[in-house]
């Protein structure tokens, strides 16, 4: 077993700027949307992430070819008829779950393994699955989830939760279905829409209108298209969470911070300055943020949960009593044990946490048990003077190219740092080291 860690000297204020990678929650569905039709679809501004990596070795093993040069992502169908995923990676992802809509779009059947992710919360696929069936699908369930439709039809599916995995599985299936199909209910997240432009480049026949809803006609193929990924606007929240926690500036090239509203709103609260210019977005922060008094997470427009920990986080150290109500995942709060460990002050009843804001937090060891909790763990690190390890970085290469680097250009001391996987014994002892010397 090998182990790298997130190495972060904190305790100084961030000053740098950097270009945001393209949206992993964007192009996992616009991956599995190069399933149907034909030609070529080339992705450009692809983050180098492991849940693409994993996707792209789905495609493989369904038989299309997928190749990568620098961030140009390029996928070609091969006239393989395969419809059954089987790989590690598609337990290891939860996203292999879009390509029941992507395979039974082309296939009329699929076979695949019920998903797995990050470990926040139950995760359960039952809306994927009564919507479809509204489309004609047939489902068994054992281990696996096996589909088929005949004959995949439009009609209307009604959400009764705006999931963002269920309605990009409708979107697939529909996209190439007989008929018109409309989903009332859906979520509003920007990458459902993203996914729909990618689609509408194909040939696809999407809108969505104002009240939310979206209308897909069914067409008889998608053809070649090639695509810009828009930044990934978790990636860019995590950044400018972490000048509002260790104060300074950060300058987000390229980056409009569109769907990030709310967070923005959040900022705004804890003190920060926010400008758009026209070559991207600022933020600015005092040396301690102020509190929030309240804040929930909720599904697009609302705070996202994938920002939550970040948020946490950075208001360990903020001036008062802030509160913050988890609503979308139930599982999000496993960042609270290792926030305690450097000091945090954070009680937790049900779905609510409340963080006593501490004017220092200590360095420590730390474990990350998520993606977005490991994120939340390196901008409590950049808080503390001092050196600290963020542990399990493998959660952390899910949704960060580089997070060390991106770091380093934000003007913080933060590296990856590998222990060879080779030699167990040194291994052993470079980690006693390290919870050594912290
Ligand atoms: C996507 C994002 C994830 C983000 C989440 C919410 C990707 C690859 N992942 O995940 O980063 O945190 O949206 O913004 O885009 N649910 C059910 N039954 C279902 C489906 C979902 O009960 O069939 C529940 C989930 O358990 C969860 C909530 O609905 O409590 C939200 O899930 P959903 O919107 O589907 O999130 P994902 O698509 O898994």
């Amino acid at each position: 077993m090998g182990l790298s860690y997130l190495e972060i000297c904190g305790g100084r204020p961030l000053d740098g700027e950097l270009e945001i990678q393209g949206s992993k929650n964007a192009v996992l569905p616009v991956l599995a949307a190069c399933v149907p039709g034909e030609g070529v679809c080339t992705i450009e501004n692809c983050p180098d992430i492991t849940d693409v990596t994993d996707t792209l070795n789905i495609l493989r093993a369904l038989g299309y070819r997928a190749e990568r040069a620098g961030g140009t992502v390029r996928i070609e169908a091969s006239g393989s008829e395969k419809y059954e995923i089987c790989g590690p990676e598609a337990v290891r992802i939860r996203s292999s779950v879009l390509f029941l809509g992507a395979l039974l779009g082309k296939m009329k059947k699929a076979r695949l393994p019920l998903p797995g992710g990050c470990v926040i919360g139950a995760r359960p696929v039952d809306l994927h699955l009564r919507a479809l069936r509204t489309l004609g699908a047939e489902f068994s369930l054992t281990e696996k989830i096996t589909a088929v439709a005949p004959r995949l039809h439009g009609d209307t599916v009604r959400l009764p939760y705006p999931s963002v995995g269920a309605t990009e599985n409708v979107i697939l299936a529909a996209a190439t279905a007989e008929g018109h199909t409309v989903i009332e209910g859906a979520a509003r997240e920007p990458e459902i829409d993203e996914l729909c432009a990618f689609l509408c480049l194909r040939g696809a026949d999407i809108r969505r209108l104002a009240d939310g809803s979206i209308h897909i006609r069914g067409v008889r193929r998608l053809g070649p298209a090639s695509y810009r990924m828009r930044p990934d606007r978790i990636v860019a929240g995590t950044y400018l969470l972490a000048a509002a926690a260790a104060g300074g500036r950060v300058f987000l090239r390229g980056c409009g911070g569109e769907g990030l509203e709310a967070l923005e709103r959040a900022l705004r609260a804890m003190g920060a300055v926010w400008r758009k210019t026209d070559g991207g977005l600022e933020v600015c922060a005092e040396e301690r943020p102020r509190a929030v008094p309240y804040l929930e997470t909720a599904p697009h427009p609302g705070f996202p949960t994938d920002l939550q920990s970040q948020l946490m986080a950075a208001l360990c150290r903020a001036r008062g009593s802030s509160r913050i109500r988890e609503t979308v995942f139930e599982n999000r709060f496993r960042v609270v044990s290792e926030l305690r460990k450097m000091g945090a002050r954070i009680e937790v009843n049900g779905d609510c946490a409340r963080i006593e804001g501490v004017s220092r937090l200590r360095p420590a060891v730390l474990e990350a048990a998520d993606l977005r909790g490991g994120a939340g763990l390196a901008i409590a690190a950049l808080q503390a003077p001092g050196r600290s390890a963020v542990l399990h970085t493998e959660y952390l290469a899910r949704g960060y190219e580089d997070i060390g680097r991106d770091l380093c250009l934000l003007g913080a001391q933060a590296r990856i740092r590998g222990i060879r996987c080779t030699d167990e014994t040194k291994e052993k002892e470079e980690y006693s080291e390290l919870q050594r010397c912290l």
